[in-house]
């Protein structure tokens, strides 16, 4: 099958997780004879470098004319100036707004071989296995006013939580075909104690669980939720959840899965459906960002991206088997004891970042 990528690597370590990434396409492609066209494109604060914007047209061009996105990650101290115009965050923000990709998926599990890497105990974690949900182009992220002032009473800024009804009706209807396909348990999280707009997510969460009616629906405070996820983890099957809540609570979930560098996402733009290829561009990126403080080291946790890989091949191409050889020689490069140094508390032997991209290419 022939497929068209856009590699879009960014800043700090995404360059160095997206090169272990290509070399697991690369795999791929040898071994079921697909045809990956790759075309790379730039993002992040190295593009506001180069052409004064985190998102050229070019790239957004690249994007459109694609099969799908795979993105590395965007950021660092250099454009950090709070007073800046724009920042790298705004590339990949920009992408996601404007090709309506308002689902983000984040599957959360624990693999067996890095159970010690997690600083929970091993009984906490056994049998954790979820699916974030977390609406990716609305709420606080993207709500107005957003901006700054000044006023004869002191500086203000604003930022504004907003939904519609469409926008809570979709994301809460991939959550709970995401449960039909699961263990059909659907965690609705707000903040409806405080929020108008979680008032309006808990009213329409009820409304649509009515088409789904073999699916247990829980609400939670998202304060609650936080600690539910670290004391009774394995309790969670799909959670779904506003913008800014889903961002905190994955990277809070991450530490089950023994690091934030092990999570992968996908973030769509319709029902991810049940196989077959996609007809609209989807983007795929891990959760992490670009990791300023160990940028060029090459010591870097490849996985979480090489995982988005996958998520790519079987949500955008229907490519079931390929995403699953992928995930295979991830968990048996785990379980032979390859570890680099964010997962290795372990003693598992420490490798870098292209060395565990070569021993899971190597196995496929
Ligand atoms: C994520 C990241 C991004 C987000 C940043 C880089 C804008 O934290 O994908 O979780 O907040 O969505
Ligand atoms: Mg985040």
């Amino acid at each position: 099958m022939k497929a068209s990528i856009a590699v879009l690597p960014g800043d700090g370590i995404g360059p160095e997780v997206i090169s272990e990434s290509i070399k697991v396409l690369e795999a791929i492609g040898n071994r079921f004879n697909h045809d990956f066209e790759i075309e790379s494109g730039r993002v992040g604060g190295n593009a506001i470098d180069d052409y004064g914007t985190p998102l050229p047209q070019e790239t957004i061009d690249t994007c459109k004319d694609s099969d799908a996105i795979l993105f590395g990650a965007v950021g660092g101290p250099k454009w950090d100036d709070p007073n800046a115009d724009v920042r790298p965050e705004d590339g990949i923000l920009a992408i996601r707004k404007s090709l309506g990709l308002f689902a983000n998926l984040r599957p959360v599990k624990v693999y067996p071989a890095l159970i010690n890497s997690s600083p929970l105990k091993p009984e906490f974690l056994e049998g954790v296995d979820m699916m974030v949900l977390r609406e990716l182009t609305g709420g606080l992220y993207f709500g107005k006013p957003k901006k700054r002032w000044n006023t004869s009473r002191g500086r203000r800024g604003v930022d504004t939580l907003k939904y519609t009804e469409s926008e809570i009706e979709r994301i809460l209807r991939v959550g709970f075909e995401l449960a039909m396909e699961r263990r059909k348990k659907l965690t609705s999280v707000d903040k409806q104690n405080v929020l108008e707009s979680s008032r309006l997510w808990r009213e329409i969460a009820i409304e649509v669980g009515k088409d789904y009616p073999e699916v247990e629906l829980d609400h939670v405070l998202v304060d609650n939720a936080a600690m539910q996820l670290i004391r009774n983890p394995s309790d969670f099957d799909v959670i779904v959840s506003e913008n800014t809540f889903g961002d905190i609570l994955t990277d809070e979930a991450s530490v089950l899965s023994g690091s934030m560098g092990m999570l992968p996402s996908a973030s769509l733009s319709s029902l991810p459906g049940k196989s077959g290829r996609r007809t609209k561009v989807s983007l795929y990126e891990p959760i992490h960002g670009s990791a300023p403080d160990i940028a060029g080291k090459g010591i870097a946790n490849p996985i979480g991206c090489i995982l988005s890989t996958a998520m790519m091949l079987r949500l955008s191409f229907g490519m079931n088997d390929e995403a699953d050889a992928i995930e295979k020689s991830v968990d048996a490069a785990l379980a032979e004891g390859y570890r680099t140094a964010d997962i290795a508390s372990d003693g598992g032997s420490e490798v870098n970042t292209s060395t565990m991209g070569n021993v899971i290419s190597g196995s496929i």
